[in-house]
């Protein structure tokens, strides 16, 4: 990985993620005020052939995955697009330089909700995409419809079928654990992997901006982990990738897995290796950061891709050390903790 995407704590970032669309079908109260986010016109978006140049600028300087995610993706009409000619022009670009150990860019998404479901994981999967992450939070339609506001369960039931049936492996499947909402469904999703080959990830709540985020709705791993292991005894720690965000975990005999992406109570900031750039074609070196550059009019000015470099650089090495939401977590874990390992079994 070049010097680039390289941070002054010696992070080096081969994992892009790029927004495709603000839009989204649902407004999952984590996630989306009511009456959604204010939308960027279409032409200040990046177009396809932008997400191609500033793909293959990345991929040249060693990023060696990347996700689309959204919003919704597939909200994108020209998402074909972006996966076919440009993956395989990318794979291209990566082949004199790929060792047996490094993988080839990884296009994944995030989806919520899709009217073509079949159809549309089909067209994606021949275009070159292989990994997908769903979001469900809940196993309850009438709770999906409260937490979403939006109708649609048993279509993301549906997309979950589709994509095992169309040989996605494996398919991840994010679950917001939040308190008073769904944190009684923990065991229920654990079950659900038990003829289902998912990798169900019981993600601790975050604070993000008007999202009405608190310390009380948040369900720390520790607490998870002993709700599980209380009930599944057996339950076996799998080992982790380098870069993992998730702790992985297995019923024994059970198809599927579990996994706890511990954000807020065991940040994994030290070993972050992620980049962003969001739909308008901002980047942005942290999650919770602000965007930190445009590269949508660096790319519009017409700069030379030294200058563009020299940009992206200047950005990654502004990264900080990590998210301010630890030092809030250990304000507040103290406490929290005396009052929750009463409850809890030792184990
Ligand atoms: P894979 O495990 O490779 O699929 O990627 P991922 O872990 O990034 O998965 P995904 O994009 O589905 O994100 C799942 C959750 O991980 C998100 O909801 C966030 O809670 C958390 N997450 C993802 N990326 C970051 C990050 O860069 N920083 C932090 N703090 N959390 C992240
Ligand atoms: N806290 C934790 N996870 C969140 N996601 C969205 N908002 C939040 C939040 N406030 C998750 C969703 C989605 C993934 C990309 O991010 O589960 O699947
Ligand atoms: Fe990386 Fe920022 Fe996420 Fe920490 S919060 S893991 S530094 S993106």
């Amino acid at each position: 990985i070049s010097e680039v995407l390289t941070d002054t704590f010696k992070r080096k970032h081969d994992y892009l993620r790029i927004s495709l669309s603000e839009k989204c079908n649902l407004r999952c109260q984590y996630c989306m005020p009511e009456e959604g986010v204010p939308l960027t016109p279409k032409e200040r978006l990046l177009s396809s052939h932008e997400i191609f140049t500033l793909s293959q600028l990345f991929v040249q300087q060693g990023v060696r995955k990347i996700r689309l995610t959204g919003g919704e993706p597939l909200v994108r009409a020209d998402l074909e697009d972006i996966i076919r000619p440009r993956f395989q022009k990318l794979e291209k670009i990566l082949k004199p330089r790929q060792t047996t150990s490094r993988r080839p860019p990884v296009y994944r998404h995030d989806n919520q909700w899709c009217d073509l479901v079949e159809e549309g994981y089909q067209a994606l999967k021949a275009a070159g995409l292989d990994l997908l992450n769903i979001s469900l939070d809940t196993l309850i339609p009438a709770k999906f419809e409260f937490i979403t506001r939006r109708k649609g369960w048993d279509r993301v039931i549906k997309s979950i079928d589709t994509a095992l049936d169309l040989g996605y492996n494996p398919v991840k499947v994010n679950c917001v654990v939040m308190r008073g909402v769904n944190e009684e469904e923990i065991l229920d999703f654990v079950h659900f992997t038990k003829d289902k080959e998912v990798d169900i990830r019981f993600i601790e709540y975050m604070p993000f901006d008007g999202n009405k985020w608190n310390f009380k709705k948040m369900v720390p791993y520790f607490e998870m982990l002993s709700l599980v292991k209380e009930k599944h005894k057996d339950l076996v720690r799998l080992g982790d990738q380098p870069n993992d965000t998730s702790k992985a975990y297995k019923v024994p005999g059970y198809k599927g897995q579990i996994g706890f992406i511990t954000s807020m109570s065991e940040h994994f900031c030290g070993s972050c290796n992620r980049l962003r750039i969001t739909a308008d074609g901002n980047l942005k070196v942290c999650l919770f950061g602000n965007s930190e550059v445009s590269l949508r009019d660096k790319l519009r000015e017409g700069l030379s891709q030294e200058d563009l470099l020299q940009v992206v650089e200047a950005a990654v090495k502004r990264k900080h050390k990590q998210h301010a939401g630890d030092r809030l977590i250990r304000r507040n874990k103290a406490v929290e903790r005396s009052r929750l390992c009463s409850k809890l079994p030792h184990n």
